[in-house]
């Protein structure tokens, strides 16, 4: 700790922050541009300014930029100092000389950090007289749109998406004053974080183009806390609501997960919710009629699917790994535990599962994203995070900067000082090593990047396992290649303080799984602190698998076994069947059963075939629970409650368990009832009630408005149905309101549902959450861990390391390439993430290519897993001979369980 003078008062503080991080952290208002708590110190925009004195004795003292200035022992300044004061304003107003005051119009307007700091400053009049500097805005894709008059050459967007997020296409260009920053042409922003610009720009240059489409003023937006459907890290987020569509989803800040920052899936993939492709109304119609689905009113439909839940009944439950734990919970006590099953293949389910038991027996902990982003050494075996798990490779990027930090330490630069760090380490990376099957976008800062087909990838894993301690299982016919790559990482990881091993489903292999199990393991038992991070498909995977390890071809097989015992009726929670394996295999469950009984939000295969449709709530009208790769268990909430026949999946599942007469179920109403019951019935999930605070949870006898003060139109907004104010909903869910009323102070973590404090309405305003600015909330982050390995755990190897890969003459190996854009279901019924798929393809290495006479860019038949699909050919360096990739997720691939052998044709050559 340090003793700093403020104003002549003292202050305990943190010994080497930075003296502006230092004074917002005990509450002081100075304006700052350039400084970003994840980014740190440049001394750019001079906004900061503060007098600083050598002792009590002085009193000259000087102007100094309060973020270049360590609050160490004895630091005496002065905040309220006429000479500082007047520094700050003027240059605030040098910076307004040629904003734009357009604030009325801008979209950053009510939401701007320029706005509250030239407020904050007491700019109030402009002196400049002269015709203002205008530059052209460029056309950055569909996600940001670009308004480059509002600039005040902060810097902050450039270091934020070069220095921090690696990318390479938006730089600053200039002269003498027109300083641009942009790209060097027009086109669309290449990284995949791109969309944090909106929210690290503090003024509105790059702000959300796909609110723009809807706009709606930032007070005017309802909000709530809610959580990232689209992978599984549990990224915060907070999402907005006007006229009950969703208009926008902001980075809600979390210290453990999240941080500061989203990627652009997160943020932009929201639309789906908005989707006409959405269901609202009760659908259903004579079971195996083939009659069209027609309307139906909701009691005759609870009344349908009752007589389908009669005692002894044979009904099916097929969960999901992007529905909340509470409805496959109750999906699951409908059906009975051993009828219900995990939404997808097994072979996922099996993976899952494994990971579960892996990250449970210890002695490695699975990391929370800012563990992973202190590590001082990665190992990515078999994944692509970039795609899978984005901010996971964001963290990456930042831990592969700490071997070169720690190295820069005998040169006293504080880690605050962004510039002069980046000079003294020269921009280097520390040890990062990727094998996978195909290249990644990390590969450039990897100090190995190696490339294999996913058993020779689980090879290699097994072998450092086993270099690093000999009673790890040894790899048979070991190359001599293999042999020192797995040496030299081994080697390297030892020596690291604390190691990273990143793994996940992307390969498909359970054999990489283990492999990365092994490592830590060995890394454990020889004293390294390692962390394991696996990822996993979906956002609530770990939910899902925590309730079922059988996925759907133990339900295949059942039914394969058992002609006759094909269940009378199938429920399906939240999920398209036809994205989870081969149409043949679901074609046959839905032809056999006799009834079929859907839940879901958006109109898809599965639901097609349903005899009777129940619309459900999207994550946007429903609260729920979510179990990240993690194992952070971290509760979302409606940011409006759902329209006309909606309901949240819960609710309809209540609804039947009533209606089946289960007695447990009947005093049930509200996710808190059920959510003890999860507690009380789910090994592994007994502290799931303590993810957020329960539905009775009031601050001095007051709900959390959703609604900010500022909120505007309430009397208004209904008046084409109906001339007086309506009363707004209840919620009797949670202890949140649809309303401007209630407690107007900082509620508990997980019920953040906006930053607001007076005096900063940006999303900056989230220093005042925070105990110490870029530290953790008031009150700890959001969510509860609920793995943790054993105490004592003992050091278990894990098996079987295959045999080496070997290509076939006449098939290929085709692995799955996940796409940040494009492989993930929600997301892309988003119209800006559209914009951003890609086409389907088949990848594969030149050298197959030519023995199998097809170029690039030709149409091919692949014909694989019982099924044959035309693909185009594209001929690729970065993949092995013998494998193949094809984008998962994207027609014509999806239902295809990956990897499998395929045989590649010219068309019209299928037999
Ligand atoms: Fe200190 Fe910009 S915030 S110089």
């Amino acid at each position: 700790m340090a003793t700093i003078y403020i104003d002549n008062r003292p202050y305990e503080v943190k010994d080497g922050q930075n003296l502006l991080q230092t004074c917002l952290t005990l509450g002081f208002d100075i304006p700052y541009f350039c400084w970003h708590p994840a980014i740190h110190s440049v001394g750019s925009c001079r906004a900061c300014a503060v007098k600083q004195f050598r002792d009590e004795k002085d009193t000259r003292g000087k102007i100094v930029m309060s973020c270049m200035t360590p609050a160490s022992d004895g630091t005496r300044i002065s905040i309220d100092d006429p000479e500082a004061r007047h520094f700050r304003a003027t240059v605030i107003e040098w910076l307004m000389t040629n904003h734009p005051h357009d604030c009325p119009v801008c979209d950053e307007g009510g939401e701007c950090h320029l706005q509250d700091m030239t407020v904050m400053t007491g700019h109030t009049v402009r002196r400049f007289r002269f015709k203002k500097r205008t530059h052209r805005n460029q056309d950055l894709g569909p996600f940001i749109n670009h308004e480059m008059n509002r600039c005040i050459q902060c810097y902050r967007c450039v270091r934020f998406y070069r220095d921090y997020a690696g990318g390479r296409d938006l730089d600053v260009l200039g002269c003498h004053n027109h300083v641009y920053f942009g790209r060097h042409e027009d086109g669309v922003l290449e990284s995949e974080f791109s969309g944090n610009l909106v929210e690290i720009c503090p003024t509105g240059v790059f702000t959300d183009r796909t609110l723009k489409r809807h706009y709606t003023r930032k007070w005017d937006l309802q909000t709530a806390p809610s959580v990232c459907v689209h992978c599984s890290l549990g990224c915060n987020t907070i999402s907005g609501e006007r006229y009950g569509s969703l208009r926008r989803m902001l980075n809600r800040y979390n210290h453990e997960v999240n941080g500061y920052f989203l990627c652009d899936r997160g943020r932009f993939g929201y639309e789906f919710v908005n989707s006409s492709r959405r269901m609202r109304h009760i659908l259903a119609r004579e079971s195996r009629s083939g009659r069209p689905l027609a309307p139906v009113g909701i009691d005759e439909a609870l009344h349908r699917v009752a007589s389908l839940l009669h005692f002894g009944a044979d009904v099916v439950g097929i969960g999901s790994p992007r529905a909340s734990l509470e409805a496959n919970f109750l999906l699951r006590l409908l059906v009975g535990p051993e009828r219900f099953y995990a939404g997808t293949p097994d072979a996922e389910a099996e993976l899952v599962s494994a990971i579960i038991t892996i990250l449970r027996e210890g002695p490695a902990r699975t990391p929370s994203l800012r563990e992973a982003r202190e590590s001082d050494a990665v190992l990515i075996l078999g994944e692509d995070p970039t795609t899978t798990a984005p901010l996971l490779s964001l963290a990456v990027r930042q831990a592969i900067r700490r071997e070169p930090i720690d190295k820069a330490k005998p040169l006293g630069i504080p880690e605050w000082f962004d510039s002069a760090l980046r000079t003294a380490t020269e921009n280097k990376s520390g040890p990062l090593f990727i094998a996978s099957p195909a290249s990644t976008k990390l590969d450039d800062k990897a100090t190995l990047a190696w490339r294999g087909a996913p058993d020779d990838i689980a090879r290699l894993g097994f072998a450092i396992a086993h270099e690093l301690l000999e009673d790890a299982p040894a790899v048979p016919h070991l190359t001599e290649e293999m042999r020192s790559a797995a040496r030299a990482i081994a080697t390297s990881l030892r020596g690291a303080k604390q190691p990273l091993v990143l793994s996940g489903t992307g390969c498909g292999s359970i054999r990489v799984i283990r492999a990365a199990a092994n490592i830590a393991r060995a890394l454990s038992a020889g004293g390294v602190k390692a962390g394991l991070c696996y990822t996993v498909p979906e956002c609530n995977s770990l939910g899902l698998g925590h309730l079922s390890g059988r996925g759907l071809d133990s339900l295949f097989r059942e039914i394969g076994n058992k002609p006759d015992r094909a269940p009378e009726t199938v429920i399906v929670l939240e999920n398209n069947l036809y994205r989870r394996t081969t149409s043949g295999a679901v074609d046959e469950l839905l032809d056999k059963a006799r009834h079929v009984v859907v839940i879901d939000h958006t109109m898809q295969a599965t639901a097609a075939r349903a005899d009777i449709l129940l619309p459900s709530a999207t994550f946007a009208e429903s609260s729920g629970t979510l179990i990240s790769n993690e194992g952070r268990c971290q509760r979302f909430f409606q940011v409006f409650p759902p329209a006309g026949e909606i309901r949240q999946s819960w609710q309809w599942l209540l609804d039947m368990l009533h209606a089946a007469g289960q007695t447990d179920s009947m005093r049930w109403e509200h996710p808190d009832d059920i959510n003890r019951a999860i507690a009380e019935m789910v090994p592994g999930l007994q502290r799931v009630i303590e993810a957020a605070p329960g539905a009775s949870f009031r601050i001095a006898g007051r709900k959390i408005p959703r609604q900010p003060h500022r909120y505007s139109g309430r009397t208004s907004m209904h008046a084409d149905k109906d001339i007086r104010e309506q009363r707004p909903p209840d919620d009797p869910d949670s202890a949140m309101a649809f309303s401007m009323e209630g407690y107007e102070g900082q509620p508990p973590s997980a019920l953040i549902p906006r930053y607001w404090s007076p005096g900063w309405n940006s999303v900056q305003a989230v220093s005042r959450y925070q105990k110490e600015v870029g530290g953790q909330l008031h009150g700890g982050d959001p969510g509860v861990r609920l793995i943790e390995p054993k105490d004592q755990a003992k050091t278990v190897f894990l098996g079987d390391p295959p045999e080496a890969f070997e290509p076939r003459e006449d098939e290929l190996l085709v692995t799955g390439l996940y796409h940040i854009f494009g492989s993930e279901e929600l997301s892309i019924l988003s119209p800006a993430i559209a914009q951003r798929m890609p086409g389907p393809y088949i990848g594969m290495n030149r050298e197959d290519a030519s023995r199998l006479g097809i170029s690039d860019k030709e149409e091919i038949e692949l014909s694989i897993c019982g099924t044959t699909i035309r693909l185009a050919a594209s001929l690729r360096d970065d993949l092995p001979p013998g494998v193949a990739g094809v984008p998962s997720g994207i027609k014509p691939v999806i239902g295809l369980v990956l990897p499998a052998w395929g045989k590649i044709q010219k068309p019209g050559k299928t037999k």
